[in-house]
């Protein structure tokens, strides 16, 4: 990758505060010399992400992400670190270096960008052409203008297996390229390469950014399996993306509706509702609900009428509410999904829909009429069923008022007092709100001994060396005219553990070059690194950093380097051993 000068990079940030970026995505406090706020990063209620204005660097103690203003940018708009660095710097009004481009991974996404786009350009041909003819008539028949299949570009993949492939291997695309794009496939045998695609209406799937990141295509005949989505690429994950959020989110309203299928999301777009997505052919992920997050405040799910929608409908409420998003149901009389609703309605397809709309309850009515649908309310075992999981659901509002007004409800329906109803959910959230925390910290503290054990394997093995190790890089870099002090007393030798003495050395070095220490930060380390870095660094940030906090440190790194190790033990003739013995002793007066 064409290293980026520092001075660019630093301009870079320099023009792209932080705390100001952050902002446009969440809400931030001020805490101290700090910014606090939900995490964008996952879900969460109570704040655990942290900006540490002074040296420019996040850090959420919730899932354990952190980096700089370039990390942020790569995480929350979902680029690589190429991407990124355009993004910000087209943001602050500056243009990249000449030679910025030639990195590999960028270089490869965006060939599979454009062999994406040439293949969408493809499939529209050939639905137009006459050997689309029954494809074309498919999708009319399924009720869609002209006008609405030209909108969303949708294709057909012609009956033929090498037909896509050819097309673009004369297009310069090489085989390799096709591969990676999971537009053509190698054979079991491994002698030809065939068509991923073929004899389906396509649906090409486009990114905010208005990028062709992956392709659906629907059989024509009742054949299994009806639709096929594109792999995973470099360019496209199923579980991130939304199907028609590139025109969802110039849509004026601030609700999106969430509905299970291409088609439904078509059809509503015909009908004039373009806040519609649909998620790509599995349930709804976490990461979908926090993209939704970025462009709506409400979300409201339309999933088909069956069993299987309905049951999908309880777990998305749960993602989307646990992302802070309002979240209403709407419930498709008389059809299977919106798509079915709306063609029945033909003309009037539009005013069918919006009155559904106007009608649509919300989560909570949803979830209690659901349960309560579960129970006969003419026996006292039935009530008492009801009245229990009511209670439980009810534990779960964050809302004091929410409570309230449903626990009025339950009490109507039950004729059991409100007051004793309030009660229990008065213990059920105590309890609950105990394991959660109990269950949220060891997963935390799970997940962020695991990152380090992978950035530094010998972290758990040297823990009393890594420790002092990792506060003096910390002193370093908050003192970095401490660095010919330190530098006096402490060797890289000196350091215990791999890692941290590659990050001894690498920000030494960079203070020695009147370098910030942490401007590049982005560019030299992988995410968990950057993580454990800003972490290291930022730990104890309130706490004064004196020269005999620092002298302790030293104190510490020399002492545990000079422990002779367990194999040196093992192997060690009777003399060495003896000789080993005596100095572990003098270390330990
Ligand atoms: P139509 O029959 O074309 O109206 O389909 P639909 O949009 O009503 O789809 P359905 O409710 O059957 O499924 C909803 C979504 O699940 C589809 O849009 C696809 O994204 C996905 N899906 C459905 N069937 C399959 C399948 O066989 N394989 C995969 N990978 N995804 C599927
Ligand atoms: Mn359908």
């Amino acid at each position: 990758m064409a290293r980026l000068s520092d001075d660019f990079i630093r301009e870079i940030k320099y023009r792209n505060d932080l705390g100001e970026l952050a902002a446009s995505y969440m809400q931030l406090k001020r805490r101290g010399r700090n910014l606090v706020g939900l995490c964008p990063f996952h879900g969460e209620k109570t704040p655990s992400f942290n900006i540490y204005t002074e040296n420019g660097s996040f850090y959420c103690f919730g899932c354990g992400t952190g980096g700089d203003v370039i990390t942020f940018a790569m995480k929350i708009e979902n680029l690589d670190y190429m991407e990124a660095v355009k993004f910000l710097a087209e943001r602050a009004g500056m243009s990249l270096p000449e030679d910025a481009y030639d990195d590999s991974l960028g270089k490869l996404r965006t060939r599979i960008y454009e062999a994406n786009r040439e293949a969408a350009r493809f499939f529209y041909q050939k639905l137009v052409s006459p050997e689309g003819s029954e494809a074309l008539s498919y999708l009319r028949q399924r009720g869609l203008a002209d006008r609405t299949i030209r909108h969303f570009g949708l294709g057909y993949a012609p009956d033929e297996r090498f037909a896509l492939g050819n097309h673009l291997r004369q297009r310069g695309f090489t085989e390799s390229e096709l591969i990676t794009a999971n537009l053509v496939f190698k054979s079991r045998s491994g002698n030809s390469v065939l068509d991923r695609f073929y004899n389906r209406v396509m649906f090409p799937i486009i990114d905010v950014r208005g990028n062709v990141i992956a392709f659906g295509g629907r059989i024509m005949t009742d054949q299994k399996p009806k639709y096929l989505n594109t792999s995973d690429t470099p360019v496209f994950n199923k579980s991130n993306n939304l199907f028609s959020l590139n025109n969802a989110k110039n849509s004026k309203s601030d609700a999106l509706i969430l509905c299970e299928g291409y088609m439904d999301v078509i059809s509503l777009n015909q009908a004039g509702f373009t806040n519609a997505v649909a998620t790509l052919g599995t349930a709804l992920t976490p990461d979908q609900a926090a993209l939704m997050k970025r462009y709506c405040k409400e979300v409201i799910i339309c999933y088909d009428a069956d069993e299987a929608g309905q049951n999908a409908t309880v777990r998305a409420i749960d993602i989307l509410r646990r992302v802070g998003l309002i979240v209403k149901v709407i419930s498709i009389p008389d059809g299977k999904d919106p798509d079915e609703f709306i063609r029945r309605h033909g003309d009037k397809g539009h005013a069918a829909f919006q009155n559904v709309l106007d009608n649509s309850g919300n989560d909570m009515d949803y979830r209690m009429q659901k349960l309560r649908s579960g129970y006969d309310m003419n026996t006292p075992q039935g009530k008492l069923g009801y009245l229990t999981e009511g209670v439980r659901l009810l534990c779960e509002l964050d809302n004091p008022m929410e409570r309230d007004i449903y626990a009025s409800r339950l009490s109507d329906e039950t004729d059991v007092a409100k007051s004793s109803i309030l009660e229990q959910i008065k213990n059920g959230m105590k309890r609950r709100s105990y394991n959660r925390r109990k269950s949220d910290f060891s997963q935390i503290q799970k997940d962020i001994s695991a990152r380090d054990d992978r950035v530094n394997p010998q972290h758990a093995a040297y823990l009393r060396a890594a420790t002092a190790e990792e506060n003096l890089i910390a002193f370093l870099v908050n003192n970095p005219d401490k660095l010919t002090y330190i530098h006096e007393k402490l060797r890289p030798e000196d350091f215990t553990t791999d890692f941290n003495r590659k990050l001894f050395e690498y920000f030494s070095k960079r203070i020695l070059n009147q370098q910030d220490p942490m401007t590049a930060l982005a560019s030299d380390f992988t995410s968990d690194e950057q993580s454990k870095i800003v972490r290291m660094v930022n730990a104890g940030s309130d706490m004064p950093r004196t020269v005999q906090a620092l002298d302790e440190y030293i104190a510490v790194i020399l002492e545990e380097k000079s422990k002779p190790t367990e194999n040196e033990i093992r192997n060690s003739t009777q003399d060495e051993f003896t000789d080993l013995f005596s100095r572990l002793k003098d270390n330990h007066q």
